[in-house]
């Protein structure tokens, strides 16, 4: 089912300079996911530096390469969600895109733009010629359920995939894929 968006957010696909224009939401998003207990492969405390040079040394070449597609979900001129497609894919899987770090803000949960983001991936994705996309989640997350109900179907279940933000428990990680 498709929920309405509230009518001032956009789904947008970023470029490299709007990144940059983007730069400290794209932080602020991240930074408050992680200490709210987000499994993003990052610890917390992270730092203001640490989630810059993420996205500035880290995924912005590949945004700009065209490897890697940044969407993000924008409202009044604030970006407060973005989710990435990885494209670039080892020679014998031009057919596949991974999804990657799709985050909504804390204060814009439970609005429909976490699933709206994700359609919007997957439309992108069949426009750039994927067939398949992969992804993986920690198990059990409210991600696995948003997951499932735009198609994704469960591969299989690894334990004690990575720890918590915290550095207290270890989580178990779900790798689910969908035919787009
Ligand atoms: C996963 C995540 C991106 C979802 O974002 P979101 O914008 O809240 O997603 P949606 O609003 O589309 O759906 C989430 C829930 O809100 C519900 N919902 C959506 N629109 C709604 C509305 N208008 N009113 C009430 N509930 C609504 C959905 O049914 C869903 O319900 P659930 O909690 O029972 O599963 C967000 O929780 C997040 O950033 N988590 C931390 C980062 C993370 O773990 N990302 C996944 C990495 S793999």
């Amino acid at each position: 089912m498709t929920m309405p968006l509230p009518p001032t957010t956009t789904i947008a696909r970023l470029t490299a300079d709007d990144m940059d224009r983007h730069l400290d939401d794209l932080c602020r998003v991240l930074i408050d996911s992680v200490e709210d207990g987000a499994a993003i492969s990052f610890m917390s405390p992270l730092s203001q530096e640490a989630a810059a040079a993420f996205w500035s040394d880290s995924v912005r070449p590949d945004v700009a390469r065209g490897d890697r597609l940044l969407l993000g979900a924008v409202q009044d001129g604030r970006l407060i969600g973005t989710v990435q497609l990885v494209l670039a894919m080892p020679p014998n899987q031009p057919h596949r895109g991974e999804i990657s770090k799709m985050i909504v803000h804390p204060e814009g949960r439970r609005l429909g733009l976490g699933t709206a983001l994700m359609q919007a991936a997957l439309r992108a994705a069949k426009d750039a010629g994927k067939t398949i996309v992969t992804l993986d989640t920690r198990s059990g997350d409210v991600s696995e359920g948003l997951y499932r109900r735009v198609g994704f179907e469960v591969a299989g279940t690894i334990p004690d995939y990575a720890f918590d933000p915290d550095g207290i428990q270890r989580h178990a990680t779900t790798y689910m894929y969908r035919y787009v």
